[in-house]
């Protein structure tokens, strides 16, 4: 069937509880492809024991409404028995720019991620994979697997999506408390803060330290720091491509956020 659908065939891999951003990966590929497809498999491979794999949002019947209005083609949404058949033993690990930042605090995430977009690319064979800016670490080791493995697509990465204050869209935010939501914007200003600072010409060290002030007193803060687009390598001084990065938790959820700077 996938061998007769018309090419470019574009693919936007997900886990579901589909919400905007994942509108306009879609519609990015909707733009693009002349065949659009989606996957929506919660992956217990980028799960470690006691995160929130069980109560990770799902909204299959929802999610099946939204990608019938967005005109998708063909869905893949296998379960974890035919990813993953007894036995399966086979894990794609992307060395040292899995291991910092989301993987010096998840140690076996990118492992997982890397694993399960390798199995994806091979069942879809896509000419296009549509990922989402929002989990920038996420794209540099999706980027890697696919031209250290020679995978035939190419990559597209899409903006990230925001609400009016600014809080970047992610399926995670359901688990805010009222307060926590009210907070949750201020990683984002603080990545703005911090790339105006940077573009005046203060060094990264002040502007990570005058940036942090912004932070609601509610956010437990991981890291803020400015690293190569392509390496994933911490940078001392704006080069571009870069990322701007920031993590930090809000009560019991962790939010992850990016400004991608090009000049
Ligand atoms: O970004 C996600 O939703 C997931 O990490 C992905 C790329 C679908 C792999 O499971």
């Amino acid at each position: 069937m996938l061998a007769q659908m018309p090419r470019p065939h574009g693919f936007v891999p997900t886990m579901g509880a589909l919400h905007a951003g994942h509108s306009s990966l879609v519609a990015a590929a909707r733009a693009e492809c002349k065949t659009v497809s989606a996957s929506i498999f919660v992956n217990p491979l980028q799960f470690a024991p006691g995160e929130d794999l069980e109560k990770y949002p799902r909204d299959f019947e929802g999610d099946i409404a939204k990608l019938e209005e967005l005109g998708l083609d063909l869905l893949f949404s296998p379960d974890t028995a035919e990813m993953y058949p007894p036995g399966f033993s086979t894990s794609v690990d992307v060395g040292e720019m899995g291991n910092t930042y989301e993987g010096a605090v998840r140690p076996t995430h990118f492992r997982g991620v890397a694993t399960v977009v390798a199995k994806l690319l091979t069942i879809m064979q896509p000419d296009v994979l549509f990922l989402g800016q929002k989990d920038a670490q996420q794209t540099a080791v999706l980027r890697r697997l696919v031209r250290d493995l020679g995978f035939p697509v190419e990559v597209r990465i899409v903006p990230t999506v925001r609400d009016s204050e600014g809080l970047a869209l992610s399926s995670r935010n359901a688990y805010l408390t009222p307060q926590e939501r009210e907070a949750a914007p201020t990683l984002y200003a603080a990545l703005t803060a911090m790339r105006l600072l940077l573009h005046q010409g203060m060094t990264k060290d002040a502007a990570v330290a005058q940036a942090k002030s912004i932070l609601s007193p509610l956010a437990q803060l991981d890291y803020l720091d400015l690293v190569s687009a392509k390496t994933f390598e911490p940078l001392s001084a704006l080069q571009v491509p870069a990322f701007l990065i920031g993590a930090a938790r809000f009560g019991k959820t962790r939010l992850l956020d990016n400004l991608w700077i090009t000049k």
